[in-house]
């Protein structure tokens, strides 16, 4: 039986039918499976190798590989302060630690109720406005201690769920035109390509 649900398997199919080789689609099967789960369950990345056709351990080492997928469980809220030049000179480093202070945890830990993860994170690109806080990947540009305390308030009241979804949402709007590929014109291409890797061979 599938770890993913009956939408996510059949979107898990559609995707692997993008690529010539099924394995070009690990990186968006993780990004299914932690939207789906909010972190990347071992069962989950047992049935993606199973897919594409890689070891369980390669698909954990690719995720390991990169910050923006979770290994282990995270909070419903993954809360992001840049401690990077521009923002460290603006006040991260008193903002981190009033966001520590505020959720009772240290950096890279959950509070007890599985709300909030917090993070120090490397520059995000919003450098014009510091220190640089993100929630689930979204900008929410909290400055100040004050309106971070504000901003946990709203959270955890359940606010500002039209601006940050549940962390794992990349996309809340999905795709219905772009690259669309006839499935014999992949069968085609996957056939060119084993019988190439195999003169290759
Ligand atoms: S240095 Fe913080 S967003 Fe660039």
């Amino acid at each position: 039986m599938s770890h993913f649900n009956t939408t996510n398997a059949t979107r898990a199919r559609q995707l692997i039918a993008l690529y010539p080789e099924p394995r070009s689609a690990l990186l968006p099967l993780c990004h299914l499976a932690q939207e789906q789960d909010g972190w990347l369950r071992p069962e989950a990345m047992a049935e993606i190798a199973e897919l594409v056709g890689v070891t369980a351990a390669e698909v954990r080492g690719t995720a390991t590989f990169y910050d923006m997928l979770h290994t282990e469980p995270i909070g419903r809220y993954l809360v992001s302060v840049c401690t990077n030049i521009a923002c460290i000179l603006d006040g991260a480093t008193e903002l981190l630690s009033h966001a520590e202070a505020r959720l009772g945890v240290r950096v890279g830990a959950t509070t007890a109720d599985g709300l909030f993860t917090l993070e120090e994170a490397e520059c995000l690109a919003d450098c014009d406005h510091p220190p640089c806080v993100q929630v689930n990947h979204r900008f929410v540009r909290t400055t100040t201690t004050e309106k971070f305390d504000e901003l946990i308030d709203e959270l955890k009241g359940g606010g500002r769920a039209e601006e940050i979804p549940p962390h794992g949402t990349l996309v809340r709007i999905r795709r219905n035109g772009g690259l669309r590929v006839e499935p014999q014109r992949i069968e085609r291409e996957r056939a060119r390509a084993a019988s190439s890797a195999e003169r290759a061979g």
